[in-house]
């Protein structure tokens, strides 16, 4: 094995392919996905705080057998309140909501239409839920139509994220969910990178006015806008209760630790009491793009094409000299010869660190 291992080692190395898991030092932050600042909010803080002196430092069992505390329960009435969906199902990261949901929903009798640029755990959820599947090319509405309109299964589920989390470009929502009204298919929307964000912070299904459409579920994730860490499916109460019922990453996992799910709570409460937050980080966007002179996000996310991993890796480490730390993707998270940059824009930005940080980028990237 140790062979095996140190020749996967070498291929990666030869391909720019390696990745670090290092402290990193301070540096201007366009990495994080802490949109909004919410995890060193000190109200968010204390609201953990809270939650570990009442409930302990861990959820001690699944959900189903007695991990079910009252910050679970204040979360997902939260997340309600927040994103507008009559129920949430709280999971123990956005990664397992997703593996989740889509096992619980999908099998043979369930088709699974995905845009093929959708995020590795909903392609691993449709894997895991052994349906057939259709990947249609990104944004590609006529496709995910044609899939729709041939399909020979029963049922239907289209796997769209709201706002992707690598292109940054935003779905087509009202145009999916219609098409899904037509063929009777649920719409499924990650909105890892919509909540917080989007739609002064409601995200997007919300803005879209598809919050409580009973052909629409929403997953999210409380590891980026919400400063925290956890993951929610929210829908119908039939589908909570489906999913609280069958959802293998749900009844065979321990729960959410009630510390995360009580700072998610806290922070859900202040997106929707702050939408100038979700401004703010929208602006900062807009700033940081018109600096650095590339396309306007339709979110927090801004990806730079930059070619091959190596050049990726290497204008990454470029910038993090110049103190700037940035996303740096490359295969598998992307396509070979595709690799990029992710700028993420935060509402806490000063105006200071938006102009240094887009100058050096404008700096590494005209210049490479
Ligand atoms: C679109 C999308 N979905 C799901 C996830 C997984 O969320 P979590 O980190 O909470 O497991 C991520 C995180 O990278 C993501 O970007």
């Amino acid at each position: 094995m140790d062979a095996w291992l140190a020749s996967r080692a070498a291929v990666r190395a030869r391909r720019g392919l390696v990745r670090g898991t290092e402290l990193p030092p301070r540096l201007i932050d366009l990495a994080s996905n802490d949109y909004l600042g919410l995890s060193a909010d000190p109200r968010v803080i204390a609201a953990a705080a809270r939650a570990l002196s009442e409930h302990g430092a861990g959820a001690r069992a699944s959900r189903v057998v007695c991990g079910t505390t009252s910050a679970h329960l204040d979360l997902e009435r939260r997340l309600c309140l927040l994103t507008g969906q009559d129920a949430a199902l709280a999971f123990s990261s956005g990664y397992t909501a997703n593996l989740g949901v889509l096992a619980a929903l999908g099998g043979p009798g369930t088709l699974m239409v995905h845009d093929a640029h959708v995020h590795a755990s909903l392609l691993d959820g449709i894997r895991l839920s052994r349906s057939p599947s259709v990947s249609v090319a990104h944004q590609d509405t006529a496709g995910i139509r044609a899939a729709l309109a041939g399909r020979t299964q029963p049922r239907a589920v289209v796997v769209l994220e709201s706002i992707y989390s690598v292109l940054g470009d935003a779905a087509p929502l009202a145009e999916a969910a219609a098409l899904c009204g037509e063929y009777d298919a649920l719409l499924l929307v990650d909105e890892a990178h919509g909540i917080g964000v989007a739609g002064a912070g409601r995200g997007a299904v919300h803005a879209a006015g598809l919050a409580g459409a009973a052909h629409v579920a929403v997953t999210a994730t409380l590891s980026k806008a919400l400063g925290s860490q956890g993951g929610a499916v929210l829908g119908s109460q039939l589908l909570r209760e489906h999913l609280a019922n069958t959802a293998r990453t749900f009844i065979f996992d321990t729960a959410l630790a009630p510390s995360a799910a009580a700072a998610a709570a806290e922070a859900a409460r202040i997106v929707l009491a702050e939408p100038a937050l979700a401004r703010r980080v929208l602006g900062n966007a807009a700033a940081l793009a018109q600096r650095c002179g590339t396309v306007a996000a339709a979110g927090a996310v801004q990806s730079i094409p930059v070619g091959t991993a190596d050049r990726a890796a290497s204008l990454a480490a470029g910038l993090r000299h110049a103190g700037v730390a940035v996303g740096c993707f490359r295969p598998p998270s992307v396509p070979d010869g595709v690799s990029r940059l992710r700028l993420t824009a935060r509402a806490n930005l000063s105006d200071g660190e938006l102009d240094r940080a887009a100058a050096a980028v404008a700096r590494a990237v005209g210049a490479a």
